[in-house]
């Protein structure tokens, strides 16, 4: 048994401290949580031994039952968790005091009674009990130690209840899910236990209550899951409008949080079961060190690490649109609201940019808390100064930057946390720390929509790179849990390189999900395109809505036709609201623009997570690209839209330079859809980023596949015709100004363009579009040696479109890839276009064996393709035979870099014999992986009589003595090799007096790089030994070796060759 406080027999009188909060309401939503803040706030005192007997006791009842009939309900409930787990009360006693809605007066004197009844010790335990729920308020970690793996676990959940409960409180609604999830609990247990009428550490106590009668193993569940749980937070007495304060706002984030909510309707996926991991990257500054970006997990993106701006506050996550940005947000949301992780920050406050903006009056930071997150039902001012007081443990989340309209400029500085301003300059305020510096901002947005300016404000910057291979399956696997549908989903998506490279982004796999069905009917003849996929879903979608007699030909035109009018009311409000920068609609604007109930059940518009409570939530799209898709479909169906305004969705205007967004008046935007400009003015107006997925849609809808289905919606294949020519004129005009625009060859070097910003989706709108002959007419004119890409989000979506146009170049390119998500399935959407590139650069692309198993066996068949470039990728010795291949049959292959893989000795050996057959690799790059000795010796001598090879880099490999006696030999032979890299390594002295030997012999070699390998003076000297008698070699490189001062002044004097 818990052990007893030491004064039992003390005696006690009341203090007249706790008045104060005496008059607290017992039922107050969110009123908690800790008794010590509540009644007991300091009530007791302690008086002297003598008056420790029954009758003391009974003295003082009326002011005991007017201190415990007074307070919370809260507080008399952590009395009863003493006296419980002490078994001074039983169960049935419990049961009996905590019956609901009796007034708490009542229930106090029944309390008062039970003990009595059980003489002195009865009445000793219950000050006991009261001196100790005080005291938990005073000491914040009340450790209980309990045998997780109990044999009577309702028994220790008893024992041990007041310091579960202090445990469990702050968790409770994770708890909840997951013993629900683990069916410990029915959706209705846990709908009792969630009833608003409770506090969280009633809740908590409900939940325990359940285990005590339950056998079904909640019990065991909850001993073992509350021990791992993390201390709850720590607040002092003081802070009790805090506590209640970071209790309801708890709650409130994760009732926001707990669904994957933009699909409400049919589909409620409980995000706790959906999540899946999302390739999170860290971006180093330009120049760092890049070392393998491994994925991170959320945790990391409050970790020091990484750091642009060790003083700023603002964390910012980049990803593309679909890539989970808002979902990351939401898990992370989730996490903090049920206790399992970001336990550091006591307040967390999730805002959306999209709703933030609609806000016209000015605020301060004070009403944008209270007012439009989480307002205090207690002691504002106090939880107020509080926040300002301790602002490290406030984190302020913004989702979607790229959908705010307003720039970000640091023009205007607000520092008054209380003083009201616009919202814009709010935000831009709090994001440089000048409003609430050091509490934690973390914003999300797509890349486009980050300047420079703002950067400068950032501590650490994340991309997100969407599901790995993996993380589709298990995606998938989640999504459908019935035997072997996944299974064939997968396969599916194995057979269909194209779609399996879109699902890359999370939004594809929940579309695939969604159209399971005819995905798998329609097996091969899957879609392609993004189009095809929307397209699909918008079927997917018309069909479900459709009472079933009333699409009696299934899907198809006349399902389209059917609902044109909803299709196209939906597409003129998709259109007027990227027009004004708005992505969320308030009834009045859906009214505005004829979108009536039937349009919205639909199932494409869905209500918008708001925190702040009252107004109706108003309604947005799925997903901005749906609102993108639903504007294109309007663009190309509307009898209102002249042909020749859909050359502004092909300008190629850099983003943020949409002036009229920036300028329009907040009202235009809260207003109704109105004809003022119509639709030439929207597309001026919207966003570049929005307008290119929009161009997208729009070629994709154009294209000579959906022609067809879209002609038979409207009677006009006239009018899509023009719109089509139109299209055509303006894709093939943009991408001729973007090639004219790359400034000419430096003299004796290739002509090289680094591809500016909408070049990506032209050349995605080309492919949409799928017109072969434009394609070949749009790179005509492009005349470059050299194409970079890096960091540009290049996915296997984007790979795809790369392919299809570049494949008709006319003069061999060297494609450059670095930084970017290509992936396996990007290498296989690669391939058509391996014929014309003549160096393909894919450093840091994540690909693995599997990939470049791919890729090099068409490298056989292409002889353009000369050098190879991956460093950092995942490449093992698996990839060592297909590598080996390409050298042996490709006799005019020139370089091929594999650093930073994973390749070892046997990969090593395997090389070495395609080496030894090939004569003219002229580069081959290891660095950074794990060849050894073995390995080295086994190279070494595939390269003792190669005649072409001069640069060759072993750098980190764990190579020791005997690797550098076989390198030695090596040169002795070798009559080519112009630099070797061996830096990083283990070669000691012994290592470098056998190169200095074979240096001796060698007629070829300029550089030998030996930094960083333990060598001390004895090394140096046989170095400087063998320069006396070698000409050729220009540089030694012996940095970061065991040289002391003095010895590096004697030894660098001998020979300006040696660089120490
Ligand atoms: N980590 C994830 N696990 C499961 N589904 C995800 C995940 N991330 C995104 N999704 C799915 O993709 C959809 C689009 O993601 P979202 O977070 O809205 O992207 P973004 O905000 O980057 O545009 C989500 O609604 C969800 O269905
Ligand atoms: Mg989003």
């Amino acid at each position: 048994m818990e052990g007893h406080p030491a004064s039992l027999c003390l005696s006690f009188a009341i203090c007249q401290m706790g008045l104060t909060i005496a008059s607290t309401s017992e039922r107050t939503e969110g009123v908690n949580e800790f008794p010590q803040e509540t009644a007991y706030n300091g009530a007791w005192c302690i008086v002297g031994h003598d008056m420790c007997t029954q009758e003391a006791f009974q003295a003082q009842r009326s002011r005991l039952v007017g201190l415990l009939g007074s307070g919370s309900l809260e507080a008399f409930e952590s009395v009863l968790d003493w006296l419980l787990s002490w078994d001074v009360l039983s169960w049935e006693e419990y049961e009996g005091l905590r019956v609901l809605g009796q007034p708490l007066s009542h229930s106090a004197r029944r309390l008062l009674d039970t003990v009595w009844n059980k003489g002195a010790w009865g009445c000793e335990q219950l000050l006991a009990a009261v001196q100790e729920a005080q005291a938990d308020g005073r000491s914040p970690a009340l450790r209980g130690h309990w045998d997780p793996h109990s044999p009577h676990p309702a028994r220790d959940l008893q024992c041990h209840r007041p310091a579960i409960v202090r445990r469990l409180y702050s968790h409770v609604e994770g708890v909840l899910d997951l013993a629900q999830a683990r069916g410990f609990l029915s959706p209705y247990e846990c709908d009792e236990i969630r009833l608003p009428i409770f506090t969280s550490s009633q809740r908590a106590r409900r939940l325990l209550d359940l285990a005590a009668v339950k056998a079904n193993g909640l019990a065991t569940f909850l001993l073992q899951h509350v021990q791992e749980l993390p201390d709850p937070l720590a607040l002092s007495l003081e802070d009790a409008a805090c506590q209640k304060y970071a209790s309801k706002l708890r709650t409130t984030v994760s009732a926001q949080s707990r669904f994957l909510s933009s699909y409400d309707g049919a589909e409620n996926l409980c995000l706790e079961d959906i999540y899946t991991e999302n390739a999170l990257e860290l971006r180093t500054e330009a120049g760092a060190p890049q070392t393998s970006p491994a994925p991170l997990g959320l945790d990391a993106l409050f970790r020091s690490g990484g750091r642009l701006n060790a003083d700023a506050d603002t964390v910012l996550v980049v990803g593309e649109a679909g890539s989970g940005k808002s979902t990351l947000l939401q898990r992370l949301h989730l996490l903090w609201a049920s206790g399992r992780d970001f336990q550091d920050f006591l307040f967390v406050f999730p805002f959306s940019c999209r709703q933030l903006q609609r806000l016209a009056k000015p605020l301060s930071v004070r009403a944008l808390l209270f007012q439009h997150c989480c307002w205090p039902d207690l002691g504002q001012e106090e939880v107020f100064q509080f926040l300002l007081a301790h602002p490290e443990r406030v984190l302020l989340t913004f989702d979607g930057f790229d959908e705010f309209r307003f720039r970000f400029t640091d023009g205007e500085r607000h520092c008054s946390p209380t003083e009201p301003t616009s919202v814009q300059n709010l935000l831009f305020n709090l994001l440089q720390g000048n409003l609430l510096k050091n509490a934690r901002k973390l914003l999300t947005s797509r890349p486009d929509a980050v300047s420079a300016g703002l950067r400068r404000y950032v501590r650490a910057e994340l991309h997100l790179r969407g599901f790995s291979e993996d993380g589709i399956e298990l995606y998938l696997r989640k999504r459908h849990r019935e035997p072997g549908l996944a299974d064939r989903l997968v396969r599916l998506l194995r057979a269909t390189s194209a779609l399996h490279g879109l699902c890359h982004l999370p939004v594809f796999a929940w579309m695939v999900s969604k159209c399971h069905q005819e995905l798998l009917l329609q097996g091969g003849g899957s879609p392609r395109t993004t189009t095809d996929m929307y397209l699909l879903i918008l079927q997917h979608f018309l069909l479900h809505a459709s009472p079933p007699d009333a699409a009696p030909h299934g899907p198809g035109p006349g399902l389209l036709r059917g609902r044109l009018p909803t299709l196209l009311h939906l597409g003129r409000l998709a259109l007027w609201g990227l027009g004004v920068s708005c992505y969320v609609f308030s009834a009045k604007q859906l009214q505005a623009a004829h979108v009536d109930g039937a349009d919205v059940s639909l199932g494409f518009l869905v209500h918008a997570k708001s925190v702040a409570p009252g107004s109706p939530p108003p309604l947005e799209f799925l997903h901005i690209t749906f609102q993108c898709f639903f504007a294109a479909f309007y663009l190309v169906l509307s009898t209102d839209v002249r042909p020749s305004s859909l050359r502004h969705l092909f300008n190629c205007r850099p983003t943020g330079s949409s002036p009229l967004a920036r300028l329009l008046p907040a009202l235009c935007v809260q207003g109704p859809p109105s004809e003022e400009g119509g639709v030439e003015a929207w597309l001026q107006q919207a966003e570049p980023h929005n307008l290119q997925i929009t161009a997208a849609f729009l070629a994709g809808l154009l294209s000579r596949e959906h022609r067809g289905l879209l002609a038979e919606c409207q009677a006009s294949e006239k009018a899509l015709l023009r719109r089509q020519a139109c299209a055509h004129r303006c894709l093939a005009r943009s991408l001729r100004k973007h090639f004219c625009s790359i400034p000419p060859a430096l003299p004796g070097e290739a002509k090289s363009m680094h591809a500016l910003p909408g070049f990506l989706w032209l050349v995605r709108s080309l492919y949409e579009l799928r017109e072969e002959r434009l394609a070949r007419k749009a790179v005509r004119g492009l005349d470059v040696g050299h194409l970079k890409l890096t960091f540009c989000s290049v996915g296997p979506a984007e790979c795809a479109a790369l392919a299809f146009v570049l494949r008709h170049l006319r003069r061999p390119v060297a494609l450059q890839l670095d930084h970017n998500s290509v992936g396996d399935v990007g290498v296989e959407q690669l391939l058509p276009c391996l014929g014309v590139c003549k160096a393909l650069y894919l450093r840091d692309n994540n690909i693995s064996d599997r990939g470049l198993c791919t890729l090099a066996e068409h490298a056989l068949r292409c002889e353009e393709l000369q050098k190879l470039a991956l460093f950092n990728n995942k490449l093992t010795d698996g990839c060592a035979q297909a590598l080996a291949r390409l050298l042996e049959c490709r006799q005019n292959f020139l370089a091929l870099r594999l650093g930073n893989n994973h390749i070892t000795e046997a990969g090593a050996q395997v090389l070495a014999r395609g080496l030894r057959a090939n004569s003219s690799l002229q580069f081959l790059g290891f660095w950074g992986n794990q060849v050894g000795d073995k390995g080295a010796q086994a190279l070494a001598e595939a390269l003792s009589d190669h005649q072409s090879l001069r640069w060759f880099s072993l750098v980190g490999n764990r190579i020791g003595s005997v690797g550098a006696r076989a390198l030695a030999s090596m040169l002795e032979k070798n009559m080519a090799l112009e630099e070797l890299c061996l830096e990083e390594n283990q070669l000691g002295d012994e290592g470098v007096c056998s190169l200095a030997e074979g240096l001796r012999r060698n007629p070829s070699l300029k550089v030998l790089k030996l930094s960083n390998n333990c060598v001390t003076y004895r090394g140096a000297e046989a170095l400087l030994r063998a320069l006396e008698r070698n000409d050729t070699i220009q540089e030694v490189w012996l940095r970061g070796n065991a040289f002391s001062r003095e010895e590096m002044e004697t030894l660098g004097p001998r020979d300006a060759r040696l660089l120490l």
